[in-house]
């Protein structure tokens, strides 16, 4: 069978015509017209994403921000003051989120530094509130299988518990995953995962507690380590082609450019899935000139599954393809997944179909990152067993 001539016979989407729609419409355009009753909203952490996010939603005209906490009182003064919410619906400290949930509203959305979303998200949930969460959904084993009970919680409760990947609310990707898992691309052969990026800075943990909770990045305990923190995007997107967990993991990484006690600023993992299946994963950051990437390729014995987050996604297999950009996937899939949650909640879908995977690509990330750290080979089970929890300093933290 010639390949070229019946790689167009089915399935595919060109990259102009196909590039994502909805970065094109304003997010109040591209939210659904029969999902139509306010959503009461609580934001948990008004920091940079926060306060982006909170204008996403305020903007799809489905949701109205009635409460907002932070640890820190000038944060939550610029966004109770630009969403107008009252003085005393403004919660601060470290259990600011605590007096929020005891509010009357219907959904949260969680945008605190990962150590913390685990405890806030089973919280609100236990509160009886719908819950939108940032990525990574935590910095250690335990913290993933507190997300893992919440999420089964919610549907118990019927509420609605999203986390927001970019990358799985995309339609593109969406189509081209849906396809591997079909057989399009035949029998993955490999997988290679990489995510190289030039931001993420330089620097070390501030000294004091407060100042942690400002700057958190370099924060081990706090962030998880970029692996976890930033890289969960390429690993996310490995793990949703595969399928599987991984079986065992080998790594090494370190620090070059940042400072003996910062996180590490590159990794090389080499994770097994069952069948043999090898993913080769690296990340690095803070590298001059670097093209930003966050990008998998899946080897099939059929074909290739080739997508970056900032570009696009391309198939291509005997039978069918897909090529199509993703525009601005940053805005456009964010405001899929505020469109989706809306959805969700005015129609009673619990199914939380974002929760289980979000586990898993979050403890994979956790399995490649302290393989790396220990140099030594790490099996899945033994992870798991061992369930380490890591502990930033909190002592002295305004309760
Ligand atoms: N593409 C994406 O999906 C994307 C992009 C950016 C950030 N994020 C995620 O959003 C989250 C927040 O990141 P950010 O960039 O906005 O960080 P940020 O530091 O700008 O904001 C975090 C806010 O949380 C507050 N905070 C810290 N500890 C708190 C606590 N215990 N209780 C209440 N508030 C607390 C801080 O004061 C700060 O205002 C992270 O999980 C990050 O990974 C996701």
């Amino acid at each position: 069978m010639n390949h070229s001539s019946s790689f167009n016979r089915r399935t595919f989407l060109t990259a102009t015509a196909a590039a994502s729609t909805l970065t094109l419409l304003k997010p109040s355009t591209a939210l659904t017209a029969e999902a139509n009753s306010t959503i009461e909203l609580g934001l948990i952490g008004c920091g940079g994403r926060g306060r982006w996010i909170a204008d996403l939603f305020a903007q799809s005209g489905k949701y109205k921000l009635v409460a907002c906490a932070d640890y820190f009182q000038d944060r939550v003064d610029a966004v109770g003051e630009k969403h107008g919410i009252a003085a005393n619906r403004r919660y601060t400290g470290l259990s600011g989120y605590k007096r929020l949930l005891e509010a009357k509203l219907d959904a949260v959305v969680i945008e605190t530094p990962p150590y913390f979303h685990p405890e806030q998200a089973l919280a609100a949930v236990e509160a009886g509130k719908h819950v939108f969460l940032a990525k990574p959904i935590a910095v250690d084993v335990p913290g993933c299988l507190t997300i893992a009970k919440a999420g089964k919680l919610a549907t118990e409760k019927q509420r609605v518990f999203r986390v927001d990947f970019q990358t799985r609310a995309n339609e593109h990707f969406r189509e081209a995953v849906r396809l591997v898992h079909q057989g399009a691309i035949g029998k993955l052969v490999m997988v290679e995962a990489f995510y190289p990026w030039a931001g993420g800075g330089r620097g070390a943990p501030p000294p004091t507690p407060e100042e942690q909770l400002r700057q958190w990045y370099y924060v081990l305990p706090i962030s998880g380590d970029f692996i976890v923190e930033q890289s969960i995007h390429s690993l996310d997107v490995a793990t949703w082609v595969i399928n599987a967990d991984p079986l065992r993991a080998r790594g090494l990484g370190g620090r070059k450019v940042r400072p003996p006690n910062s996180i590490y600023d590159h990794f090389a993992v080499q994770y097994t899935f069952p069948d043999n299946l090898v993913c080769s994963f690296t990340c690095i950051q803070s590298i001059p000139f670097v093209k930003d990437e966050i990008r998998v390729r899946a080897f099939g014995a059929e074909g290739i599954f080739d997508a970056d987050y900032y570009t696009g996604v391309m198939l291509r297999g005997r039978e069918e393809g897909v090529r199509a950009s993703v525009g601005d996937l940053y805005t456009g899939g964010t405001v899929v997944n505020i469109n989706e949650f809306h959805e969700d909640i005015v129609k009673g879908n619990v199914a939380n179909p974002t929760v289980a995977p979000s586990v898993r690509s979050n403890l994979t990330a956790i399995l490649g990152r302290d393989a790396a750290y220990s140099g030594e080979e790490i099996a899945w089970d033994v992870l798991l067993k061992r369930n380490e929890k890591l502990e930033p300093k909190l002592k002295g933290l305004k309760a």
